[in-house]
């Protein structure tokens, strides 16, 4: 049986990394199974980045242990360069070069012969949706195109385990789009991916599970659907149609209510879902008070994160 399958291609056990006198990484633990998406989620500086380029052997652990595809990153690390492709924040794509001749020369780098290397280039160009756009200089890309042609550079190789450094950072929501879509398609195919990311929403779509850091620690990990559940159950919201009522709703909803002033929103706790939208609805009209909105609803991820790397209180 492949390493991969028994052991997770990606195994890291109380890694560690300081900076001087700052942990970027600490006590880190993390195990990611073949053929799956990972969410590497946390804020700027949490330490995603650091925790790729252990993983690429191109910064050594200060402590602790990480495997990838069974080998070891310290000890065996040309072993691991041959299994894995990164995508970075920056990618050295040539600007004059087209998107052809930009992939068709990292074959080459990839030592492909020249023509096998043209062959991939074609191909990759077909699998990210860049066929006519492949014979097109790179400085007229569009950042999502431009994106997908940083991907397609990192899969020259069509490697088992894929590094993603935030691969949708600055893009609009078309070119975000375009990137998901070529994610899930590496999926597809089998590949197992470490996706960072600061975007909830991406981790949420992309992952199978999430890992959430913050200052270098882990702070939760879990399916999207786990993180979720872990901040406690259903709310009921109701939007006030005027600031006015916002504290005769408060009192209506419950001890537990909170109040969004700005949002003129009020949310409790509705374990109880269409019970306590049936009360909500019943006292809101015995008192007259006027409800733009309401409704029964799942905690989103956003306030999993924001809890747990303590931004609200
Ligand atoms: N080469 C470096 N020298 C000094 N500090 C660094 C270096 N790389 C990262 N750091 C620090 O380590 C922490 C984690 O950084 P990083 O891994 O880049 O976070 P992220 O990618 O999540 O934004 C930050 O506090 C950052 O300033
Ligand atoms: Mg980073």
């Amino acid at each position: 049986m492949p390493y991969g399958t028994l052991y997770g291609m990606i195994r890291v056990t109380g890694l560690g990394k300081r900076f001087g006198a700052t942990p970027a990484l600490d006590s880190l633990d993390l195990h990611v199974p073949e053929g799956q998406v990972h969410g590497l989620l946390g804020p700027n500086g949490a330490g995603k980045t650091t925790l790729v380029r252990i993983l690429t052997t191109l910064l050594r652990p200060g402590a602790g242990q990480a495997r990838v595809a069974g080998f070891d990153v310290v000890r065996q690390a040309a072993d691991v360069r041959r299994h894995i492709g990164l995508v970075g924040q920056h990618a050295a794509v040539d600007e004059l070069l087209t998107g052809r001749q930009n992939l068709a020369m990292f074959a080459r780098l990839s030592h492909l012969p020249p023509r096998a290397a043209t062959a991939r280039a074609d191909q990759l160009l077909d699998q990210f949706g860049l066929a006519d756009a492949g014979r097109k200089p790179a400085k007229d890309y569009s950042g999502g195109m431009r994106r997908r042609l940083d991907l397609a550079a990192g899969l020259i190789l069509a490697p088992p385990v894929l590094f993603l450094d935030e691969p949708t950072t600055g893009l609009d929501p078309r070119g975000r789009d375009q990137v998901w879509s070529a994610i899930r398609d590496l999926a597809g195919r089998g590949a197992t991916i470490l996706l960072t990311t600061q975007y909830l929403e991406e981790a949420d779509r992309l992952a199978d599970r999430i890992s959430i850091i913050d200052g270098g620690r882990l702070a939760a990990a879990g399916t999207p659907a786990e993180l979720k559940a872990t901040i406690g159950g259903d709310r009921i919201e109701v939007v006030a149609a005027s600031a006015a009522d916002l504290a005769a709703v408060a009192a209506l909803l419950g001890p537990y209510a909170h109040i969004d002033e700005e949002a003129r929103r009020v949310s409790a706790p509705a374990p109880d879902r269409v019970a306590a939208l049936t009360r909500a609805v019943r006292g809101l009209e015995e008192a007259a008070i006027a409800a733009e909105d309401i409704g029964v609803r799942r905690p989103t991820l956003d306030e999993v994160f924001l809890r747990l790397t303590e931004r609200i209180t």
